[in-house]
């Protein structure tokens, strides 16, 4: 019985549509604090307080208090092994697309070149009014909600609980789920919908699913093939020596 790295690097190595979903685990070693984890940023910033776009209609001076908070540590971030590892194997023609439910932009920083951005980018942030989409600069930080060319609110770029989706992301994202035949999850608690639904939707087209955590999720008893334990600055470049073995 082959190990269940030595099954998912086989898995890449036979894989035509290989995809990564990824959540904030994968950031973790970038110094970015996951949201659930004991740890999480939720524990700090209530998201009931913080992150539904009620909340910030009712006070947007209040939220983007803790955007500006975020966006400094955003800032601050670099990508990690675990983000390089992915582009290692986009590189190596192994990977056609990044699904990922961050915010901090560090795939494209690791030079991943298709990234599916299912909740935004703190990096920019968009006019209520106009959807003008500029980028969020942390220098002009004040204690009041930035304000648009044309006098609307701005808003961080990303999806708040009770936004839609951006629908080029979901229209990508879905494309990419119903064509993959390999599919490595990567940090996520796989707890929020729509985007916990795209791994399932690969598996139940027939895809070998990895699964890269520090700890077993819902996934992992329903739809992992290959679990792969321990933080995503390890394992994910552990499996790229493993692909590169087979190839070699
Ligand atoms: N390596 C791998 N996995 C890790 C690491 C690490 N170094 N550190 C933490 N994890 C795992 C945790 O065990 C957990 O399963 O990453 C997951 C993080 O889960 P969440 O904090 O819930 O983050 P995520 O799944 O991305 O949340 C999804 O919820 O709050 C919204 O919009 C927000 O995009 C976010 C979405």
């Amino acid at each position: 019985m082959t190990n269940p790295l030595q099954q998912a690097a086989q898995a890449i190595v036979a894989g035509k549509h290989v995809i990564a979903v990824t959540g904030a685990g994968i950031s973790v070693e970038s110094g970015i604090p996951d949201f659930r984890s004991p740890s999480g940023i939720w524990n700090t910033y209530p998201p009931e307080q913080y992150a539904t776009i009620d909340a910030f209609m009712a006070d947007p001076d209040r939220v983007w208090n803790m955007w500006y908070d975020l966006g400094a540590m955003l800032s601050d971030a670099a990508p990690n092994p675990g983000h390089h590892a992915l582009t290692a194997l986009q590189d190596m023609g192994r990977l056609d697309a990044v699904i990922t439910q961050n915010i901090d932009n560090l795939h494209e920083e690791a030079g991943c070149t298709t990234v599916i951005e299912y909740h935004g980018n703190a990096k920019h942030m968009r006019c209520l009014d106009c959807q003008r989409v500029v980028p969020l600069d942390m220098d002009k930080r004040t204690s009041k909600a930035p304000r648009c060319t044309c006098g609307g609110i701005m808003k961080p770029d990303v999806v708040l609980f009770g936004d839609l989706i951006p629908e080029e992301a979901v229209r990508a994202a879905d494309h990419a789920a119903e064509n993959a035949d390999v599919v490595i999850i990567v940090g996520t608690s796989a707890t929020v919908y729509p985007a916990a639904q795209l791994p399932i939707t690969a598996k139940h087209n027939g895809a070998f699913i990895i699964e890269c955590n520090l700890e077993a999720t819902d996934f992992t008893a329903r739809i992992t093939d290959a679990f792969l334990e321990g933080p995503a600055g390890t394992t994910l470049p552990t499996l790229v020596e493993a692909v590169l073995e087979i190839l070699q």
